[in-house]
């Protein structure tokens, strides 16, 4: 086996350090820089971590300039026709595709798992009705470690189990009565016999008073949203649930961590911010003026749901949305909202935009997942948390791998300082 290198030339001395590469399956190799501060008294430095690799990993690959996205090796577009979202989280969890029987069993344990403790039922009294989903999850969430005492044992592979059955099946169960709360509505209890969607919807919709039919296109765009959704690598709430659990936190903690790094607009908060965007610019003469305020600098403003740190040619969950969102709207008979439209012409102006095209901006995942859940009667500020539903799967399965991977140690970057230089401290009358 050939061993590759990597040589670092220092200019100020002339010297000259010769680093290993480490090569994945695929994708591009890395240097493994751990050498370089013990010998050379350097860091490296690289903010936002555009080129750093923060572990190896074997769940998810991603090109970003041919538009990849493998789960475990399987292309995003065949699990996206071809699988459903249990399959495709039992596929990320275990490695492998599960026979019949190993699904069964786990869509059993799934739907057996999916209520939740009465008394962390009642946190959500605690809250005000006008409080933000994201806030009362990623709380719930943090909370479930005064509960569930018995699956605290990191070390410990049943336990691990237990809970990661637990935080897929419970969050279903966990959005549903924020939003009910926020609605004043009573809480509506799981119901085990339906599948993963349509018992969400259930939960979502249907009030004690009145019958309630799941609609099978709803449950299928949801099902589909959230296979697209369920893993993206070291993405900055995985990143987050990985450096939170370095430190041995129990998993409950790191997870709310990862809902917590989610809610930003930059990452999973985007699909509310793209709808609040398009209420925004409210009407199709006023896209012009908006994609100037984008390309403004000296304007914060930006154009929600276009650009992606790692695709830069085409997002591949996008291409596969798009579609579902035309049947979603067709079938649900909602193809002449005015969001909607707006949001293609949008979209067919900024994909013509020199700016645009020369910094490769291109409509991400979210674009369109925000116009399908306001199809589906979803309100704006549940957006994010069904995206954390749906990404509960990777931050699990990455913290798992993280457990038990003999390189993790605690994260711990270092820093290029430029405060103060040591100095001696003033008394108060002499400042
Ligand atoms: N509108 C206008 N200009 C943009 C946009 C945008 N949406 N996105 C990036 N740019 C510009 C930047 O101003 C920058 O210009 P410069 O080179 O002249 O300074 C250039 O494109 C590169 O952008 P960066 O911010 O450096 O790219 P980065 O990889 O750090 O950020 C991000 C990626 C956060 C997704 C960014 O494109 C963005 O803010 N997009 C809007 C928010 C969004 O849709 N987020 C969802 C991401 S997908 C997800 O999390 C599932």
């Amino acid at each position: 086996m050939t061993s590759k290198t990597f040589s670092l030339r220092d200019n100020s001395t002339g010297g000259q350090v010769e680093l290993d590469v480490r090569s994945g399956t695929i994708g591009p190799d890395v240097v493994e820089i751990g050498s370089l501060y013990p010998e050379k008294g350097v860091f490296t430095y690289d903010p936002g971590f555009a080129s750093t690799a923060s572990c190896s990993s074997t769940i998810t690959y991603i090109d970003g300039e041919q538009g990849v996205l493998l789960y475990r090796g399987y292309p995003i577009e065949q699990l996206a026709e071809k699988s459903s979202f249990l399959e495709v989280a039992y596929l990320l969890l275990h490695g492998e595709l599960p026979g019949q029987a190993q699904l069964d069993s786990f869509i059993h344990s799934i739907s057996t798992h999916t209520m939740m403790n009465e008394t962390l039922l009642r946190l959500f009294n605690g809250f005000h009705t006008n409080a933000h989903p994201m806030a009362m999850v990623a709380g719930v969430v943090g909370s479930m470690s005064a509960f569930y005492h018995d699956t605290m044992d990191i070390y410990d592979a049943r336990q691990r189990e237990i809970f990661s059955h637990r935080i897929i099946a419970k969050l279903p169960t966990i959005a549903a009565a924020a939003y009910k709360h926020t609605l004043g509505q009573p809480f509506m209890y799981p119901r085990n016999s339906l599948d993963y969607t349509s018992n969400l919807l259930r939960m979502f919709f249907a009030v004690p008073a009145a019958r309630y039919e799941v609609d099978p296109i709803a449950a299928e765009a949801l099902d589909l949203l959230f296979i697209l959704h369920a893993d993206h690598e070291q993405n900055c709430s995985t990143s987050t649930v990985r450096l939170a659990g370095s430190s041995g936190t129990n998993p409950y903690s790191a997870i709310a961590s990862g809902i917590a790094a989610l809610w930003g607009a930059a990452h999973g908060g985007a699909n509310e911010a793209v709808l609040g965007m398009l209420e925004e610019i409210g009407s199709a003469k006023n896209i012009a003026t908006y994609v100037d305020r984008a390309k403004d600098k000296a304007d914060p403003f930006r154009l929600m749901g276009f650009g992606h740190r790692v695709y830069k040619n085409f997002d591949p969950r996008a291409t596969i949305i798009r579609e579902m969102c035309h049947r979603v709207l067709n079938q649900m008979g909602q193809t002449d909202s005015p969001v909607f439209d707006l949001a293609l012409k949008l979209e067919e102006i900024a994909l013509k935009d020199e700016y645009f095209l020369e910094k490769q901006l291109y409509p991400n995942v979210d674009f369109y997942s925000g116009i399908i859940y306001r199809a589906l009667g979803i309100p704006s500020s549940m957006y994010t948390v069904m995206f954390a539903i749906a990404r509960s799967v990777g931050w699990v399965a990455h913290w798992q791998e993280m457990i038990i991977d003999p390189e993790t140690r605690i994260g711990r970057p270092r820093q290029l300082y430029i405060g103060a230089p040591q100095r001696d401290y003033t008394p108060i009358k002499k400042r």
